[in-house]
């Protein structure tokens, strides 16, 4: 069996093994895929679902997104929450805020959701809040930055996640010179030296980085 039907036959598994994608996420990834470029972007059914459990698992009051595209892993977040919680997320690109607003009504969170629009760098350090959660899904050139900016936003014992760590195995490559690959790359090594939190990478889709502020 080649490596591709391999993957394929895994990722058929992992789905029939898995609580199926519900029909407002379903119509989201549908739609994303019909009007947006780079729909490849939006989180997906598996690593949704991983998202949505992690926040029922851990039942956060506040969670921080970077990049939230048209709303898909701000929805699974959301889902999770604490009673009362709230998630904020923060999106550059201003096209996407009625999209994913429409999704965040669709899915019942839009009184969880608070979306700000801007550039995170701008927009992190004007935030009063000590967060459970953070997720980092923004630009991989900027990774470093963002972790730079929120690890003091993080409570002891709070979680940050980052998606694409693997970076489609760019991450993995010495030969890598791309500003992105470089991005993630430089973003890796940081944390691996960083003694004062705790990391484990889920080989999911893309890699999962979750990371988890000492006490
Ligand atoms: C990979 S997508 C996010 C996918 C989203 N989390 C989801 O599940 O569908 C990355 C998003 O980050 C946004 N972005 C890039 N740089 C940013 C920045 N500096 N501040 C805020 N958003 C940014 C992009 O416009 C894009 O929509």
């Amino acid at each position: 069996m080649t490596a591709k039907r391999m993957t394929t036959k895994l990722e058929q598994f992992l789905l029939d093994h898995t609580t199926s994608e519900d029909s407002v996420l379903e119509d989201l990834y549908r739609q994303t895929h019909i009007r947006f470029v780079n729909p490849n972007m939006a989180t997906g059914h598996l690593q949704g679902k991983l998202l949505e459990f992690i926040s029922y698992m851990i039942r956060p009051e506040n969670i921080l997104e970077i990049g939230t595209f048209t709303g898909y892993s701000a929805i699974c977040l959301a889902r999770g929450m604490k009673k009362g919680g709230k998630l904020i997320t923060i999106e550059l690109n201003d096209e996407l805020t009625a999209f994913a607003r429409s999704y965040f009504c669709r899915a019942g969170v839009e009184s969880k959701i608070t979306q700000l629009t801007g550039k995170a760098q701008d927009i992190i350090p004007s935030l009063n809040q000590i967060y459970d959660l953070v997720y980092i899904d923004g630009d991989k050139r900027e990774y470093s930055e963002y972790y730079q900016l929120v690890i003091d936003k993080v409570k002891p014992g709070g979680f940050i996640l980052a998606d694409n760590v693997i970076w489609g195995g760019k991450a993995l490559d010495e030969e890598t010179n791309d500003p992105q690959s470089l991005g993630i790359i430089t973003f890796n090594m940081m944390i691996k030296k960083d003694s004062t939190i705790e990391k484990v990478i889920i080989p999911l889709r893309d890699g999962l980085m979750l990371i988890r502020k000492k006490n």
